[in-house]
Order: structure tokens, then sequence, then C-alpha cells
């Protein structure tokens, strides 16, 4: 059996009512010409959730805020605007736990027990600005990782799921009281197990606190959890959406079974180029077609983090020069736009999608009212591959296609059309073009569809491709760089560029210090988070141009826990993400012991040299690293402390600054200069 008629075969399974006539055309007759049928006579197909994007998971658009006026309003236009780019429907963010959980740490609302603050990081500015551009758009917050004392010592959320349950439900709380945001649906633990007693505990609390309209997405992993769902009516009842990963655009029997929305809470993760851009016009497509889902969410949003971090470039568009302003719109913005300008939130699918008969797939949407939009994709094989999971053979060739309007909608007359293609041969591809309108005769049309092309066919005359002047050009990481956090009023507790990899580091204002380090930078992470990956035993935060091989880091520090305190700058750190804590570099380290070492690795094992320093906590010191070649050396107060050390590499990477274990540190006067 081949493949399309073999495919045709699982929608039939799953959906009951498909379209018949390809399976004809395709496996009993040899028919010339391939027709398709739109009918809503039969009734719908399943309720559309709407596309989006995730912010977070870890730290993705951490370089984002730190753009200047106007390109960070515009890059948020093109994600956000309404008939502008690719206006997404759904924004899900990440609820921060101090917790490396992919490309950095995200901070959390509450670092301690007995702490609460709802305006750090920057997710919560990120919804507003979200918001301000499409009031309409939905709302999702997801946990990765969780503060410390959540777990009790155990590297697990869900031993007490009282308190897990109150650390989620503030969130959820907090982004109303403070920021006037409405939450719509709140995840579990990001692709991790599940806890039924955990989600029945977080179904009843929100019922209880009058939050009954925040829905819960489970489990943001596997299908697992629905065949859980189909013998346990309590977990079910609480439970209003699956929500998978990569799911390669197919669901399970159990899943369906279940009668709960189905959705790919987190796909794509493919680099940004067109056959990134083919990846998601394939998926968006057949992730309904194949799998029933409704609602599919790139990860990630906006490609807003040091490059040379994991997944680099995997995002809807690229915005990771902050110091330039340059960023990029990328092919799956307009990919996007193909479905997102057309269609809303609760519109829903006809029954007659499919694929058609010689590789690609076709869906239809109706608001119900009259309004139809049908999105057509032919993505070969090669140029929509994702990053995961593998995909297997298929064909896709040029083809002719005569589509039929039946139902409500055999009387329209005029189709508006937006077209995209990928051209691999002359690379020269058309994003998002609008086309004359298809004049209707007797309800149906021909389309002449080549190879890994886009159509969107509809009766939306609101679909615009915005655009703004060319932003600046790209440029590197200024080779000079100073920060002396003389912040008063942050907009953001981060301080520029600094992209947290284990630990947490905030601006901090101390009004009894008599002198010069009144605003400083502050590691405030004092126990080890309940993680996602392996942070490491250490902090870091990483700054600068991974290429850069010899530099001048320079940082005011204070120990804050005396004897075992420490504290480092670095330079040439190669690794971030999930990898940090193998993370090689070269590492000046001093501590509350009067000691200092300087190290090849973050773990402090591979010791380069050491001796006395007289440092202690409680004081400010300057440490001063110089790297140059196959040499380092080190300067206390702009003293010489340590010369000539040789080093073995590694050979380039980024500045960094960071403490021995999770302990409270501050930095201040942080000046890094490369050559
Ligand atoms: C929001 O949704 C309402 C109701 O569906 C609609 O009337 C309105 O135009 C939408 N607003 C935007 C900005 O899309
Ligand atoms: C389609 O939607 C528009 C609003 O976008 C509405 O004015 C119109 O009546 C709807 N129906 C048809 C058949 O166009
Ligand atoms: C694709 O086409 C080639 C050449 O006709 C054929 O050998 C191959 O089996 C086809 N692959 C699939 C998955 O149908
Ligand atoms: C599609 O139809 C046109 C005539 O309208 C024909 O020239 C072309 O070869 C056909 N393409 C395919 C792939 O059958
Ligand atoms: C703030 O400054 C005072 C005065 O120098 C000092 O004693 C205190 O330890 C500082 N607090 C912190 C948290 O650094
Ligand atoms: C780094 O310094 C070494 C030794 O001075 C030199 O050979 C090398 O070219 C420098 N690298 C760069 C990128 O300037």
């Amino acid at each position: 059996m081949n493949m399309a008629v073999k495919e045709n075969i699982s929608v039939f399974k799953f959906q009951g009512i498909v379209n018949v006539f390809v399976i004809f055309c395709s496996y009993v007759f040899a028919c010339r010409a391939q027709s398709y049928i739109f009918d809503d006579e039969k009734g719908l197909g399943r309720e559309f959730d709407g596309i989006g994007g995730l912010s977070g998971g870890g730290a993705t658009s951490r370089l984002l805020v730190n753009y200047p006026e106007p390109y960070r309003s515009q890059v948020l236009d093109y994600l956000f605007k309404p008939n502008f780019g690719a206006s997404l429907h759904i924004l899900k963010v990440e609820i921060g736990g101090d917790a490396q959980t992919t490309d950095g740490t995200e901070p959390s609302h509450m670092h301690y027990e007995d702490d609460e603050n709802y305006f750090r990081g920057y997710e919560w500015w990120l919804m507003r600005e979200a918001k301000k551009r499409n009031p309409n758009i939905t709302l999702i917050g997801l946990p990765w990782a969780f503060p410390g004392w959540i777990g009790r010592g155990k590297n697990w959320p869900y031993d007490y799921p009282d308190i897990t349950v109150y650390y989620v439900v503030s969130w959820i709380a907090g982004a109303k009281q403070y920021h006037d945001l409405d939450i719509d649906y709140v995840g579990i633990w990001n692709e991790r197990s599940f806890d039924s007693k955990y989600i029945k505990v977080l179904r009843q609390t929100l019922d209880r606190v009058g939050l009954t309209s925040v829905r819960i997405i489970a489990a943001d992993g596997d299908w697992g959890i629905s065949k859980a769902m189909t013998v346990d009516p309590y977990l079910s009842n609480a439970v209003q959406v699956i929500g998978a990963h990569y799911p390669g655009t197919y669901t399970v029997a159990d899943a369906v079974k279940t009668g709960k929305k189905l959705w790919s809470s987190e796909d794509y993760s493919t680099f940004n180029d067109d056959i990134g851009g083919g990846c998601w016009a394939r998926i968006l497509n057949q992730n309904y077609v194949n799998g029933l889902m409704t609602s599919t969410i790139s990860w990630n949003l906006v490609a807003s983090y040091y490059e040379d971090l994991p997944f680099g470039k995997d995002g809807l568009m690229t915005a990771q020069e902050p110091w330039s302003g340059n960023y990029l719109v990328e092919s799956p913005i307009w990919i996007t736009a193909h479905t997102t300008q057309f269609t809303q939130p609760g519109w829903s699918y006809l029954q007659t999608v499919g694929h058609l008969k010689h590789g690609g797939s076709y869906v239809a949407l109706t608001d119900g009212l009259g309004n139809l939009t049908i999105v057509i994709e032919t993505m070969t094989h090669d140029h929509s591959v994702c990053i995961r999971p593998p995909l297997p053979g298929f064909n896709v060739s040029a083809q002719n296609a005569t589509f039929s309007l039946k139902g409500s909608f055999s009387t329209l007359t005029v189709l508006q059309v937006w077209y995209s293609k990928f051209d691999f041969k002359t690379r020269k591809p058309t994003y998002f073009k609008q086309l004359s309108p298809i004049k209707l005769s007797d309800g149906s049309f021909t389309l002449n569809l080549n190879v890994d092309e886009v159509y969107t066919l509809t009766t939306i005359t609101t679909g615009k491709k915005g655009s703004y002047p060319k932003p600046p050009d790209s440029k590197p990481f200024p080779k000079k760089y100073l920060e002396d956090f003389n912040v008063r009023n942050p907009s953001f507790t981060e301080a520029p560029y600094f992209a947290d990899q284990t630990g947490v580091f905030e601006y901090f204002i101390n009004m009894s210090d008599p002198g010069d380090h009144v605003f400083t930078l502050r590691q405030v992470v004092t126990q080890r988070p309940v993680t996602w990956v392996a942070d490491a035993d250490q902090t870091i935060s990483v700054i600068g141009d991974h290429s850069w091989q010899n530099m001048t880091v320079s940082c005011d520090i204070y120990i804050e826990t005396a004897n075992k305190g420490g504290v480092f700058v670095a330079g040439r750190v190669t690794k971030g993400g999930g990898e940090v804590r193998n993370t090689k570099g070269i590492f000046f380290w001093v501590f509350a012991d009067g000691t200092y070492k300087v190290t090849n690795d973050l773990r402090g094992e591979i010791v380069l040299t050491e001796g006395l320093s007289g440092t202690r906590a409680g004081v400010w010191h300057t440490l001063t690293l110089r790297i140059e070649g196959t040499f380092a050396s080190g300067m206390l107060n702009g003293y010489p402390l340590w010369m000539n050390v040789m080093l073995l590499g590694p050979s380039n990477g980024w500045a960094a600054i960071g403490t021995r274990a999770f302990e409270p540190a501050q930095y201040d006067n942080f000046y890094v200069e490369a050559n």
C-alpha cells in the first residue's frame, strides 16, 4: 500500500468521516484528475485552538528585552500584531523556576519560601506586550523547574502537592493582580513524569479560588497520560487538554478515546532556514490531518539567545543581537501567517481534510458564519525535516488538484489567495505573497500545484504582509564592554546581555552601602533547585562572544558567605545550557578562606595554579583575568597575584561570572575587553 493511501486510512480511523473520494481516486479508480471536496453538510470537525509560540524552556527570549527601540517593538509586531506577521493566537511562557531549562535559567516568583515577587524576568513583560497587540491572545504557563524549597530536599515537586499547587496558583493569581493578565491554561511539569494526585489537587484548588476558567494541559511529554485518563474519570475531569511534544503529526488511539482536545503543545525546534519553514508548514497542517491536533506551539517563539547555546536559531524568527539592533524575519513567520491571519481560535476544522494524491496536505476551517480558509502544503520530505522525530520517507510531486466547495460554501464566488514557495534550486523563495483572487465558477477551482508550496485560499480579506525598514546591519558583540549596574529603575531584573546558566543574577540595591557599591548585580539562588537538566553545582552567567580568544575580564566582587564562600570571573567559557556542568574555560576563583585557584573547568577540578590571596567575605575585591594565546595572568585589587600560567585550552569562549556554590554574592564594575 502506498504511503498516501495508508495515511488516508489512518485518518479515516481517527476521524470517522474522511475524504472518501481521495481513497477511491487513489486506490480503486485510476482517476487522472484529482478532486477534493470541502463540505460542511455533515457537520464540522474539531474546534481549532490556535497556533502559538513558546518563550522559555528556557531563557529563549533573554536577549530580546535588551533591544533598543524601535527594533524591539518591530520584533514584537512581527510575532503578535494581528494582520501583520505571524499574528500568533497563543503565547506560552515558562513559569521560571531558577534552574537551567535549555538556554539558561529563568527567575522564579518565589526564590524562597517566604519570598514573592511578580516582576522578575521578562515573561510578564512579554505577555503584556503580546496582549497589547492582540487582546484575544491565549496565555499559557508551564513550569520546567522549581526553586529548591518546593522539593523539601528532594529533586522532585510532587511529594508535597499542596505546596507545589500553591506555588503555581500564586503565579496565575500574580499575573492577574500585578499585570492584569488572565492566564488561560496551565501545565504540569514540562516533559517530566505527571502525578495524578497533583493534577487533581491543582484542578480543585483552581476551582476553589475562583480560577475555574483556567484549563489544565497535561502532561507536556508523550501521550502517556491518555491511558491513565481512560481509567481514571477524576483525572480525566481535571484535564482539559492533552498536550504532547514533537508528536510527528500522529496521536494514539487512547488519546482520541478520551474525547479531550489534543494539542501539539511543543513542536518545531528546528533551525529556522527554509527547511525549518518547510517543517513548520508540513506539521501545521498535518498535526490535524494525521493526528487531530487542534493547536501547535513552536519552541521557540523567537531565537533571542546566544547562538552558541544549544539549539541556536530554533525560533520562528531571530533576534539575537540587541547590541546591533539587527534581527531576521525568517520563513516560519510567514508560514505561520498562512494559517493565523485567516483563522481564529474558536473556528472549526471541516471534516473534509486530508492528503493530496501526489503528496502534501490540505485543511479547511470555518468560523461557522460563512467564512472559509483553506491551507494547502506540498512540502517534500527533504525540505521539511524537523529536528525530531525521524521523518519516514514520502514522495511529493507536481499535481493539478480540483477543489469543489459544497454545503454552505457552494455559493462563494471569490477567494483571496496567499502563496509561498521554497525554491531550493533558484534560492529565490517567495514568502506570503498575495496573488489575484480566484473567481469561482460552479463552486470549484483547480490549482496547478508544484512542490514545496503553501497556498491559503480564503474569504477573509484582512490579510497583510507587514514590513518595517531593514533593521541595522549585524555586528559582533562590542569588543569593549563596561557594566556598572548603576540603574536606578531597571526595566528588567537582569543586567543586559548576561545569560544566566545556573543560578539567577539580579540587580541589587544596598542602601546602607556607604560608597561605590550601592547598585550591584547579585546572585540570589541559595539552594539547588528542583532541576530540569543537570545544573552545575556552581552558579554562572555568561556574556559576550563565543569566538573570543584573547580577553581581559575585570570585576569587583563581594563574597557574602564567610569561610566557605567563593566567587569567580572567567574567560573562554565553552558551554551553557544542559551541558553547563561540563563547561571548560579559564576560571579565576577567590575564596572567603583567603585562598585563590585557577582552574580549567567550572567544577574546579582541573587546577592550573592556586595559593593564598587574603580574600574574605564582606569586603569588596577587584579581580582581573587576562588571557592571551596560551597564557593567563590574574590580578587582585590591581596587583599581580599569579602570572603567565600555561593553558592547554580551550581556545575560545564567553566571559563569565559566578559563585563557588548556591550562595549569594555580588558583582560591580564588570569590564571585558576582547582582542
Ligand atoms: C477579539 O475577539 C473578538 C470576539 O471574537 C473579536 O470581535 C475581535 O475583533 C477580536 N479582536 C482582535 C484584536 O482580534
Ligand atoms: C467573514 O468574516 C467577516 C469578518 O472577518 C465578516 O464580516 C463576514 O460577514 C464573514 N462572512 C463571510 C461570508 O464573509
Ligand atoms: C518514492 O519514489 C521512489 C521513486 O519512484 C520510490 O522508489 C520510493 O519507494 C517512493 N517512496 C515512497 C515512500 O513512496
Ligand atoms: C496541469 O495542467 C496543465 C494544463 O492546465 C498541464 O499543462 C500540466 O502538465 C498539468 N500538470 C500536471 C503535474 O499534471
Ligand atoms: C550592604 O552594605 C553594608 C554596608 O557596607 C554591609 O554591611 C552589608 O553587608 C551590605 N549588604 C549586602 C547584602 O551586601
Ligand atoms: C590571541 O593571542 C595570541 C598570542 O598573542 C595570538 O597569536 C592570536 O592571534 C590572538 N588571537 C586573536 C583572535 O587575536
